[in-house]
């Protein structure tokens, strides 16, 4: 069957148990540490999330690739955090594990039904500093503004494992004018100093290099950084010189695109 070939990645939670007790639970489900981020390990054990480590919230179920975004954010304890698309919260419960659950993350999502999920993840996982709120984010109310912004855009998932879905042309070009609307928000949501990461598991330049070129165009207050990464990674490939050396794509499990957004 092809479930006992698929290899699972989860990140500990730190807030449940220490590193060496989880270990101790966790050796019969023979998991591996990932060698380029201390919280991640794989298993290939068929239904890890049928266990009672599941249930008792020792861990979350991640794609590797997923974990990139809020390494690059590096979100500190004591941080204010915006994620303005978080269901169904896989870097939102990770950016509290980063802050050791001090600080305030807004975990925003226009789905009501998403954002169900992720409160029970945060419940599972016993996180008190993530407070939900259900705004589209393109209005999102500017009345304060956030030290760490990610923005993990809907899009039409081409670099997922998952995906099964074939875009239309039109349907490309939707998401990318909703990517590009999202985008002016979460800057204009960032303090002076902040950073912003933009991140797809897609592939079209249309949602990804077209979108921070959009942003280099519309904003003169802003830069973009290039992330350093363990593993190897591309830069962009719109043939834009003034966009692709500064932003990133690599394919773990999955292939991402990251982009690391500095306000002046
Ligand atoms: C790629 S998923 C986010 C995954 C999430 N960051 C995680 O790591 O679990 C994109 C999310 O964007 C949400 N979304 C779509 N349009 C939105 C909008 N206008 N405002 C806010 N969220 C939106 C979707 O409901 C979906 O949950």
């Amino acid at each position: 069957m092809l479930e006992h070939t698929v290899a699972f990645s989860l990140r500990i939670n730190s807030l449940r148990i220490d590193r060496e007790h989880f270990l101790e639970a966790m050796s019969k489900y023979n998991i591996k540490e990932v060698e380029w981020y201390k919280d991640a390990y794989t298993t290939d054990f068929p239904s890890i999330s049928r266990t009672i480590e599941y249930q008792l919230g020792y861990f979350y179920i991640q794609s590797l690739s997923s974990m990139v975004p809020v390494q690059v954010l590096s979100p500190k304890p004591g941080d204010r955090v915006l994620d303005l698309a978080a269901a169904p919260g896989s870097k939102a419960t990770q950016c509290a594990m980063h802050m050791q659950d001090d600080g305030i993350i807004i975990a925003n999502d226009v789905s009501y039904m998403r954002l169900k999920s992720l409160a029970s993840h945060i419940d599972r996982l016993g996180i008190t500093s993530i407070a939900l709120t259900n705004y589209d984010g393109r209005t999102f109310p500017k009345s304060i503004t956030f030290d760490k912004i990610l923005l993990d855009a809907p899009c039409s998932s081409m670099g997922s494992r998952k995906n099964v879905m074939q875009h239309s042309e039109g349907r490309i070009r939707s998401l990318s004018r909703l990517q590009k609307s999202l985008l002016l928000r979460a800057v204009d949501l960032l303090s002076p100093g902040g950073t912003l990461v933009y991140s797809t598991c897609t592939t079209t330049v249309e949602e990804n290099e077209e979108v921070i070129r959009y942003l280099l165009d519309k904003r003169n207050d802003i830069s973009i950084e290039r992330p350093e990464l363990p593993f190897s990674i591309s830069q962009g490939a719109s043939g834009d010189s003034s966009v692709d050396p500064h932003v990133c794509w690599f394919t773990l499990d999955e292939a991402f695109f990251i982009a690391k957004i500095k306000r002046e």
